[in-house]
């Protein structure tokens, strides 16, 4: 008998996987413009930094909000007592009405409907919680994003089955992948209690396509103890076509009869920490037509309730229809500018990525600049690029690819130059390792590329914090 839980000592939690792990060396050795211009740049990081000013300027315009007054009154009291773990229907009216702008008012939510939680994360699990049992499965399609390993399966005991994608068909689902997963899944006697897709993607950045909404619910049809999760959370980053289309949307467009047999088993998870840039707040939300799951969902979220003030500080600010209109569009147009960046940036460098028109993040294609087509190989390149290139990207095998040699690169958290920087080091790190400026040399050649010795000419040691590269001199 040990003296901490299973639970508590058991590794479903994920934590060693490199996309973890490549945030610890990050914080061993943090790029500072100015402290450490040597270190490590955060790439591997989803989060959105692009738009703090309007946010910024909002909150100047208004100072009672978060000075905790209403029409100049103090509501301090009124906010530290706040317990419903219902949560303040000011906000939940004013959220469901954000979530309904983004989707362009094609659809509508009912703010009774909604269960708030602290985050994304937590309302992943809570659906979990209430949708299955232990040693049941979801089938979530691949590469798909590391924290789900934490946030469905740890503590649940629920399983998950991925839907093998690659990159012949651009990653898309098809039906052989979704029914292959229903096989494996019976192989390794799962019951499968239904499908958890990321709309846009995490990591490609790309948004669902109505044809492989159809295979979706064509797979769900018939099998009745089946659900449809459609993590939500990228919805607002979408800057470029093809538009976002919500599960909701899709629901709503089916003939009654066909969309009857559904409206019970899809529900939406969304959060603000990437639409908002506000991770840290912790807001997130459960939508679902299911009244059992509401109720259910509603009594398990007061293990993770989202904190009065932060609820009516956001209800202030989503409630304002001319803010959010004018920061929903300005941050679209930056994160297109971004992506754009850092298009280019890897293009000169000779690295292409997976065409993509949502997100803070690409889906990169390093598989040229492997030793072999081994996820070895992806980790050897990884751990040169962390340690030699200082970038901290998260390899396509932490998001559970099937094909080595695929990254997801982040482009939203960090100031221009510091991406203008990123891409230098890419640029270089390509040139030396290839022999080349840009156009690099085949994989599978045996001379393994990144082997070569002007490579190590150039690389910056990993022990001496304070040397610089040579692109930085
Ligand atoms: C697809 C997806 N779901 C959930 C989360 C967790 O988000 P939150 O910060 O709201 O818990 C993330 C965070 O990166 C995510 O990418």
């Amino acid at each position: 008998m040990g003296l901490l839980s299973r639970k508590a000592t058991c590794n479903s939690h994920g934590q060693d996987s490199s996309y973890f792990l490549g945030w610890e060396e990050y914080e061993k050795n943090p790029y500072d413009e100015v402290d450490n211009p040597n270190g490590i740049i955060q790439m591997g990081l989803a989060e959105n930094q692009l738009s703090f000013d309007l946010v910024e300027s909002w909150l100047d315009k208004n100072p009672d909000v978060p000075g905790f007054k209403r029409d100049g009154k103090s509501i301090f009291r009124e906010l530290a007592l706040f317990q419903d773990y219902h949560g303040l229907p000011s906000f939940k009216k004013s959220l469901v009405d954000f979530m309904a702008q983004i989707r362009g008012n094609k659809v509508t939510f009912d703010p009774n409907h909604i269960v708030l939680t602290a985050g994304a994360t937590s309302a992943n699990e809570t659906l979990i919680f209430c949708l299955a049992e232990e040693g049941e499965a979801f089938l979530l399609p691949t590469p798909y994003y590391p924290g789900f390993d934490r946030d469905l399966k740890w503590r649940t005991g629920v399983e998950i089955v991925p839907i093998q994608c690659t990159s012949l068909n651009k990653f898309r689902i098809t039906e052989s992948a979704l029914e292959q997963a229903y096989q494996d899944a019976r192989k390794r006697n799962l019951r499968v209690k239904g499908v958890l897709v990321t709309n846009p993607s995490n990591p490609l950045g790309t948004t669902l396509s109505r044809a492989e909404f159809n295979l979706l619910f064509d797979f769900i049809k018939d099998k009745e103890t089946m659900h449809l999760i459609s993590d939500e959370i990228y919805s607002g980053t979408v800057f470029s076509s093809p538009r976002f289309v919500s599960v909701m949307e899709i629901l709503k467009e089916m003939n009654p009869t066909d969309a009857a047999k559904f409206w019970n088993r899809v529900h939406i998870v969304y959060s603000l920490s990437k639409d908002l840039g506000l991770p840290g707040f912790r807001v997130g939300a459960i939508y679902s037509e299911n009244d059992a799951v509401v109720a259910a969902a509603t009594k398990m979220s007061s293990f993770g309730l989202v904190s009065s003030q932060t609820q009516y500080l956001l209800s202030a600010m989503l409630g304002d229809n001319k803010f959010t209109n004018k920061y929903m569009c300005e941050n679209q147009k930056r994160l297109k500018r971004r992506q754009r960046m850092l298009l280019t940036g890897l293009q000169k460098a000779g690295i292409n990525c997976l065409k993509s028109n949502a997100g803070l993040f690409c889906w990169v294609d390093m598989r040229h600049l492997l030793s072999s087509n081994t996820f070895e190989a992806e980790m050897e390149l990884w751990k040169k690029i962390v340690y030699q290139v200082r970038l901290n990207i998260s390899p396509g095998s932490s998001c559970h690819c099937t094909e080595p040699g695929w990254f997801r690169v982040c482009f939203a958290n960090m100031s221009q130059d510091t991406l203008n920087l990123a891409m230098k080091r890419f640029k270089n790190f390509v040139a030396h390792s290839t022999g080349s400026h840009g156009t690099s040399s085949s994989s599978s050649s045996s001379s393994s590329t990144l082997r070569n010795s002007s490579f190590s000419n150039w690389v910056f040691r990993l022990s001496s914090r304070h040397h610089r590269a040579p692109e930085e001199r």
